[in-house]
């Protein structure tokens, strides 16, 4: 019997009338705690039966999978407003799946993904979509971790060209790599997510923005073993409000300018965030000989925590096997506000930053930083063609 189509088994409740929520969503993303306290929502005491907390009129769209181990959800009707990701799915026990258990799960054959092996739960050009519910999606990604996953990459939750999207209250995990891709999206707000994976698994972003103009993150709570959320190329009007984050490789934007080619992020404000733990807190990252740049940045309002490098711009990034060559093309990054961040760093150099020699870092600003190392010993700031201003008490300083 094919196991995937057991283990895929979904059962997706589709809302066909559409719960007056706009307003709720405002407050819950005004509101710093979270959402466990908030909501009343503890997914420890999930999984229970869907049918039991799902009291709307609802219809069953898709039961079981496609042959390619893939759950795809194309061009919906522009009636259907929401999908609850709330406890779909059944067990690949080899029965009926009359029993519904409150997580979906990922096949752990990899041979499953044969036909499509770079995603999972595909949310491909659908319009005005809500995604929410509380289940959990679980990506069972030990096997991969394992494989050379650099070669077959398999994102967890994948939206592709949607547009007016919120995604709100799920709980993603163990992804075989990416946890939760928006690709080519615009207006996307994405509330209430919780990630978690093991620190040392590899490349398993908790949310990955590419593309993608005019997003919201907030009150997300991110644990990986790759970066909490990572920002890449076309990216615009991006906002990460209320983030935890650890542990993992912090907050990215980037890498961008990879082999050669020239990338554009533009307009992105992180606010409200604590790291814990983690390699990295707010960093650049770029590849010598790109081009483009990586503008209009602000960071404000964080706090780290045992981070080791918090503050980093690293435009010579090299992630492979081979060294990378020094190359005189760099994308250019430009206007990037530090504001009041604060904490400690796990390393000697709290502030770091690597520019490139052709196209130095212009118009930085550092305001309102205090970071020490974790005894509490001062801190170190490596500054290399960095053109930058210090506001109010900055520590450490670039000397
Ligand atoms: C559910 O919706 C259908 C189609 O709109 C309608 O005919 C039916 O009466 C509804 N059922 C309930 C219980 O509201
Ligand atoms: C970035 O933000 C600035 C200021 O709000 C705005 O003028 C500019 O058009 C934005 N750029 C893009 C590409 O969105
Ligand atoms: C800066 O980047 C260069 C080139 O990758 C690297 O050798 C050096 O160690 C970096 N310096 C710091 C302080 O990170
Ligand atoms: C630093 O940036 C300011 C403002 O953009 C500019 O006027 C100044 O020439 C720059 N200095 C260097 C050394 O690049």
């Amino acid at each position: 019997m094919a196991m995937h189509n057991d283990i895929f088994a979904l059962i997706i409740i589709i809302i066909l009338s559409l719960i007056s929520r706009s307003s709720s969503i405002d407050e819950e993303q005004l509101d710093h705690n979270y959402w466990q306290e908030e909501t009343g929502y503890d997914f420890q005491a999930y999984p229970s039966n869907i049918r039991s907390h799902f009291d709307y009129n609802s219809t069953l769209l898709e039961r079981g999978a496609y042959d390619d181990g893939l759950s795809r959800f194309s061009r919906l009707q522009s009636s259907i407003k929401t999908i609850s990701v709330d406890s779909f799915g059944a067990r690949g026990d080899g029965s009926d799946d009359s029993e519904i258990y409150g997580t979906v799960e990922a096949s752990d054959d990899r041979s499953d993904y044969s036909k499509d092996g770079s995603h999972w739960i595909l949310f491909d050009s659908v319009e005005s979509l809500i995604v929410e519910g509380g289940g959990i999606i679980n990506g069972n990604g030990n096997i991969w971790w394992k494989n050379s996953c650099k070669i077959n990459k398999a994102l967890a939750v994948t939206f592709y060209k949607c547009q007016d999207l919120i995604v709100q209250n799920i709980k993603v995990q163990d992804a075989q790599q990416i946890h939760i891709s928006f690709e080519g999206c615009a207006n996307v707000q994405a509330s209430y997510l919780v990630v978690t994976a093991p620190e040392n698994s590899p490349n398993t972003d908790g949310i990955h923005v590419t593309n993608t103009q005019n997003i919201q993150i907030s009150s997300c709570t991110i644990g990986t073993g790759d970066d909490c959320i990572s920002i890449v190329s076309g990216s615009q009007k991006v906002q990460a409000t209320d983030i935890i984050c650890g542990p993992g490789h912090g907050i990215s934007i980037g890498s961008l300018g990879a082999r050669n080619s020239e990338e554009y992020v533009v307009n992105v404000t992180v606010n409200n965030a604590k790291l814990s733990g983690t390699t990295n807190g707010v960093r650049i990252k770029t590849w010598q000989g790109g081009s483009g740049s990586a503008s209009n940045i602000k960071f404000q309002n964080i706090q780290m925590q045992d981070v080791k490098n918090p503050i980093i711009v690293d435009q010579n990034y090299c992630d492979q096997a081979t060294p990378c060559n020094e190359q005189n093309s760099a994308v250019q990054v430009r206007n990037v506000v530090y504001q009041n961040i604060k904490g400690t760093s796990a390393s000697d150099f709290a502030i770091n930053f690597n520019c490139s020699k052709s196209f130095p870092c212009q118009g930085i600003v550092l305001r309102d930083v205090d970071l020490v190392e974790d005894g509490g010993q001062p801190a170190k700031a490596f500054c290399n063609n960095v053109n930058l201003s210090n506001i109010g008490y900055v520590s450490p300083h670039c000397s």
